[in-house]
């Protein structure tokens, strides 16, 4: 089944997620009738004020819902009209923290959430993509699925996605225009993925698909794989634990020390566990969790002051041989490599750089050393940086080798040979652990003296 192109979007709760978020959903897909509707007829009256006097004020939210209200976007407290005429259906209603019973005073009450689940389950007589946008904990999902398929009319069939909303009220709709990134968690089956594309395809409209990140929907719950978490959203630690355990990456593969991350989606994906805390209003958690991230630049900055030191306190106009570019072996990507990092400091400390990689393009690294250093022209960076055909003319001359990614080539390299071509006395910095470092001290290389600097995370 080709992935549905919606036309007819409802979202359930007109509060300060889902007024703005669908107003603007409207406004930036004119081909799409977006209504949103609320149980609370003050509200709607409200949004539906002929002088726009509007229930929530946002600085820009007036000026959309000027430009949309009675073209494609309605506000209206007819829910259950709604439900029958829409493709999709954002749940934005609230989840307060509970007042009562289990969990209260901590945990998200999703009476809300469930209500709406239920009645859409009820009134629905189509298939619909159902979108949990209210901040839940995970496996909200699943219940709402349980929910969902319990209770349908026959023939009708109910994707449901997870779809975190990362505003910040006071610049929700500028948070809502350049989004950081948007989130999609679906389930990996075919009519999962076609419903993601569907909600994709929306936001599209406006995000670069670069930043439209989508993912599984237990890659959610690892996310949330932490107890702090678990605690707050009333999820089963057990349950997560045993999820992630399910990964073969967690273990010894896990602890490879190494300069900085060893997964170009550590950064990402930890940086989204971030947000997730701050939205669960664990600010211990998510400032943990940003350490983390910090630790790994941390481990990038002191790998690049090792090797200054250790060429005697300065790197200026000697000439460095970084072997390997790419984030790791075996790959030609270099998102978040740490090889971009390294190489930027010895840029800036004016020393003169030879990159070696097997895989990335020299396209590519222009491309990323660029970025790196957006003050710095590229001609310049190009003065300072060469890029090689092989590890052996990287290493010519140069007074130190760098292994910033862990190519089994540079494993078979002759150490010997390449260190006859070197300024003495030679250096070699592993930054990956990789090669033998008795070896090289035979040979007559420096730098092994001291145990490399290495750090956390690497997943080969
Ligand atoms: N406000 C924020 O900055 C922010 C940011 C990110 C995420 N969130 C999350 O988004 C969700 C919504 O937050 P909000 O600030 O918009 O809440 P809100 O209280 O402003 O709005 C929720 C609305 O849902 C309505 N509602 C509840 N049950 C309903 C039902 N069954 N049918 C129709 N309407 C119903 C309520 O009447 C209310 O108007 C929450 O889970 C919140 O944690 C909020």
């Amino acid at each position: 089944m080709a992935p549905v192109k919606v036309t007819k979007v409802l979202c359930i709760g007109a509060g300060y997620v889902g007024g703005p978020t669908c107003a603007v959903i409207a406004l930036k897909c004119p081909h799409i009738t977006v209504t949103i509707v609320d149980l609370n007829q003050a509200r709607i009256d409200a949004w539906n004020s002929p002088d726009f006097k509007l229930p929530i004020y946002e600085p820009g939210l007036e000026d959309v819902v000027r430009q949309c209200r009675g073209r494609n976007l309605f506000f209206s407290t007819d829910v259950e009209k709604g439900i029958q005429e829409a493709e999709l259906i954002f749940v934005s209603v609230n989840t307060p923290t509970k007042k009562s019973g289990v969990g209260a005073g901590f945990a998200a009450d999703l009476n809300y959430v469930e209500l709406a689940t239920r009645q859409i389950a009820a009134v629905a007589t189509t298939s619909k993509i159902v979108v949990e946008k209210s901040t839940v904990p995970c496996r909200t999902a699943e219940s709402m699925r349980t929910i969902l398929e319990a209770n349908s009319k026959p023939g009708c069939h109910f994707d449901i996605l997870s779809n975190p909303e990362f505003l910040a009220e006071g610049t929700a709709i500028n948070d809502l225009f350049k989004p950081d990134r948007v989130l999609i968690g679906s389930l990996q089956t075919e009519e999962g993925k076609d419903a993601c594309a569907a909600l994709a395809a929306i936001y599209a409209n406006w995000v670069p698909e670069a930043q439209i990140l989508t993912v599984g929907l237990c890659a959610f719950s690892s996310v949330n794989a932490l107890s702090a978490i678990c605690e707050a959203t009333g999820a089963n630690i057990d349950e997560v634990a045993h999820a992630v355990g399910y990964d073969s990456r967690v273990g010894p593969k896990f602890l490879k020390a190494s300069v900085g991350f060893g997964g170009s989606c550590f950064q990402k994906d930890i940086l989204n566990l971030v947000y997730l805390s701050e939205s669960l209003h664990l600010p211990e958690v998510a400032a943990y969790w940003r350490q983390v991230v910090e630790m790994n630049e941390y481990q990038k900055r002191r790998f690049s002051k090792r090797v200054v030191d250790t060429l005697f306190n300065t790197i200026t106009g000697k000439r460095i041989a970084v072997l390997g570019f790419a984030f790791k072996a075996d790959t030609g990507d270099t998102r978040e490599s740490a090889a971009i990092t390294l190489i930027r400091d010895f840029q800036s400390e004016r020393a003169f750089v030879n990159i070696y990689d097997p895989q990335v393009v020299e396209e590519q690294i222009w491309l990323d050393l660029d970025e790196a250093s957006p003050a710095v022209p590229l001609e310049n960076i190009k003065k300072q940086v060469k890029i090689c055909k092989s590890a052996l003319e990287a290493c010519r001359d140069a007074e130190a080798v760098v292994i910033a990614t862990e190519w089994k080539e540079f494993k078979e390299i002759d150490w010997s040979e390449v260190y006859s071509t070197m300024k003495k006395p030679a250096f070699v910095f592993d930054g990956r652990l990789l090669v033998d470092a008795e070896k090289l001290r035979e040979i007559g290389f420096r730098g092994h003296h001291h145990r490399p600097p290495c750090s956390l995370m690497k997943i080969r």
